[in-house]
């Protein structure tokens, strides 16, 4: 599994904290099947979020990553560009529920989180959701093909 991260100023510190936490249970279980790569931004210096977000985005269109994570202050704006690009669904979660939700009903490919919103802790929890739950097909097969048609 390919997972590609990226976030704005607002999200820097917490993306260091799930990527940490990713490494560390994801990867643990099967190191040589889990890449995470980190497009930016490196610093707390401001930044325009839909740079990052659209190349999250692009990542996950062209199958160059299986998932992308997103994190801005508040997740909204991140939501809004990577949804603009065809083939992605990106859920903006802030808790563990929706994190499941949204792997199980929507297939989503990015989980965006608000740095602003959720603690570390628990953004921590809703990435690991997110990663652990399966799409759960059928009747909501039918509904993911309609939002991507
Ligand atoms: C940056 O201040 C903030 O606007 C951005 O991180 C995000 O919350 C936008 O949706």
């Amino acid at each position: 599994m390919k997972i590609v991260i990226g976030c704005d100023h607002a999200g820097y510190e917490i993306k260091q904290s799930v990527k940490l936490a990713l490494r560390a249970s994801l990867m643990k279980k099967d190191e040589d099947a889990t890449h995470l790569q980190d497009i930016g931004c490196d610093s707390l210096d401001s930044v325009h979020y839909p740079e990052y977000g659209k190349t999250v985005a692009d990542w996950v269109a062209s199958k160059d990553a299986d998932y992308g994570i997103l994190i801005c202050g508040t997740g909204i704006g991140m939501s809004m560009v990577a949804n603009k690009v065809k083939g992605i669904r990106a859920a903006l979660c802030h808790d563990v529920y929706t994190a499941m939700m949204a792997r199980q009903h929507n297939n989503a490919n990015i989980l965006c989180m608000g740095a602003r919103v959720v603690t570390p802790y628990q953004a921590i929890n809703i990435a690991n959701t997110f990663f652990e739950t399966d799409f759960l097909g059928g009747r909501h097969e039918v509904r993911v093909k309609m939002i991507d048609s």
